[in-house]
């Protein structure tokens, strides 16, 4: 592979950039600060301290599927902690079971799982409310960016309804208040001639504007926590650059703590400070992106990060993913 080191630096380093506000693309060849000085900025965030206590502390979170095939056993007694403001990464292949562990956390598993463990937030056990304790904290304290941002909308209302139906319904705004805000959000997060797209439909949207609906949508309310799975696989290089930023810029404007799944190497290390690894539903490291890329002790990471030449490739060198464009 190639130099992890060096790889290391510069996504650190753009992430570094982006915090000061001089980031533009992740492509950007600027200087590379020493990576000794980037770690010391790293461990000096208050999100690494460790001293607050955790807005989300999972232990031996499990969840398996019952199907008529046999028990599917999803993730095996992960557990974690977010602090206040902080962000984590759940990093894995396929199936490795990080989309089960977000759904667990929100309460929206299907009926065949089976989950136990524990999952505090603010002193309750999320895994043990009902159904409508869940539905108060599922979108204004917890939100979730989904991976499929294409089903996530509904077909059958405009954007900006859909948008405003978030104040409405949860923030008790009347409807002009509710049009209003969705108004000022959907600009926010970048919709261009908001007039016209308001009134339209999600098929009318690209895959870039709709992913940046659906952030619109869970930042609405300033949760506490942003669960994003995999927010920018549909999108091609560049719109996934701009969703990223839009993301890093919400979580730190906002103090909301994110937790970021992602099978991309990159990403993780641009986005985020501490990483989780996981493999067939198991945690298998935990640690900073430096000693968890740096200093990999599972073989599975250790494997991972070895299979990434391609990432250092092309991220490395500004080159497109040759995914679908924005419109
Ligand atoms: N509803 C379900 N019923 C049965 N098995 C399921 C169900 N949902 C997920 N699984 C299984 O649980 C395991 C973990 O799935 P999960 O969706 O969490 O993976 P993932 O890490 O998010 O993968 P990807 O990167 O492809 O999104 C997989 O083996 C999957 O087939
Ligand atoms: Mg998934």
């Amino acid at each position: 592979m190639g130099d992890p080191r060096s790889w290391l630096c510069r996504s650190l380093a753009r992430r570094a950039s982006k915090a000061r506000g001089t980031g533009t693309s992740t492509t950007s060849s600027r200087p590379v600060p020493p990576i000794q000085e980037l770690v010391r900025a790293e461990m000096s965030d208050p999100g690494m301290t460790g001293l607050e206590p955790a807005v989300l502390d999972v232990r031996d979170l499990s969840v398996r599927f019952a199907t008529a095939s046999g028990d599917v056993p999803a993730v095996k007694n992960i557990s974690f902690q977010v602090p206040p403001g902080g962000s984590l990464a759940l990093l894995g292949e396929s199936g490795s079971g990080k989309t089960a562990t977000a759904r667990a956390l929100m309460g929206i598993l299907d009926d065949s799982a089976v989950v136990s463990g524990s999952a505090i937030y603010d002193g309750r056990n999320l895994l043990e409310l009902t159904d409508k304790q869940m539905q108060r904290i599922r979108g204004t304290e917890i939100a979730m960016i989904f991976q499929d941002a294409q089903s996530a909308l509904n077909p059958a209302f405009t954007v900006g309804w859909q948008v405003a139906e978030v104040f409405r319904k949860r923030a008790g705004l009347s409807r002009s208040e509710a049009r209003t805000r969705a108004f000022d959000t959907l600009r926010g997060v970048g919709i261009p001639d908001i007039d016209r797209r308001f009134s339209q439909y999600p098929h009318q949207y690209s895959g870039g504007m709709r992913q940046r609906v659906l952030i619109a949508i869970a930042l609405a309310l300033e949760p506490r926590i942003l669960i994003a799975d995999e927010p920018t696989t549909a999108l091609d290089a560049t719109i996934e650059a701009q969703i990223l930023d839009l993301i890093r810029t919400a979580h730190s404007a906002s103090n909301t703590a994110l937790v970021l799944i992602s099978h991309d190497l990159g990403v993780v290390a641009e986005m985020v400070d501490r990483v989780i690894v996981m493999n067939h539903g198991e945690m298998v490291e935990e640690g900073s992106i430096e000693d968890v890329y740096l200093r990999p002790n599972h073989p599975y990471t250790q494997a991972l990060l070895e299979a990434s030449p391609s990432f250092i490739g092309t991220r490395a060198h500004g080159s497109g993913t040759g995914r679908k464009e924005e419109s």
